[in-house]
């Protein structure tokens, strides 16, 4: 693995290890790497009243937010089991909010990356930032 991306493996998988899922039993770790460098992770967290519940990308955005970036240039999670489990829509439409069409988005399971794919190709013809510009 390349070590910008292995860099951004440990960190989901450490955070993955914190996920509550006690609903689902299905745990996931999300790191974000931002314009900086700087890489902000982050895990899912189940509420028992379901709706409630947030996915690992809601995090590890929230973190890169918080620490005031904006720009998300690259996006791993790790899930569990032996599928290959990308990104859902949701996620998908809060990862295009700090992306690019190009940025890549890697899907990993607890061995290794399992497949990479662009922003675009998982959220063509998005709905993004662009569309609310004043004209
Ligand atoms: N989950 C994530 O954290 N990210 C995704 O992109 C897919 C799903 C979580 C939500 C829930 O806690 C569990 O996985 C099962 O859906």
């Amino acid at each position: 693995m390349e070590p910008h991306v292995q860099a951004l493996f440990d960190a989901a998988k450490a955070v993955q290890a914190n996920a509550h899922a006690p609903y689902s039993q299905f745990k996931v770790g999300a790191a974000v790497r931002s314009t900086s460098g700087r890489i902000f992770a982050g895990c899912n967290v189940e509420n028992a009243a379901f709706p409630q519940g947030a996915c690992a990308e809601t995090g590890a955005i929230s973190a890169m937010v918080a620490a005031g970036e904006r720009t998300i240039t690259a996006v791993l999670t790790v899930c569990d089991g032996t599928e290959l489990s990308t990104c859902c829509g949701g996620c998908r439409q809060r990862i295009r909010e700090f992306a690019a069409p190009d940025t890549p988005i890697y899907a990993a399971g607890t061995d290794g990356v399992r497949a990479v794919f662009t922003l675009d190709e998982l959220l063509p013809a998005s709905f993004g930032p662009h569309n609310l510009e004043q004209k």
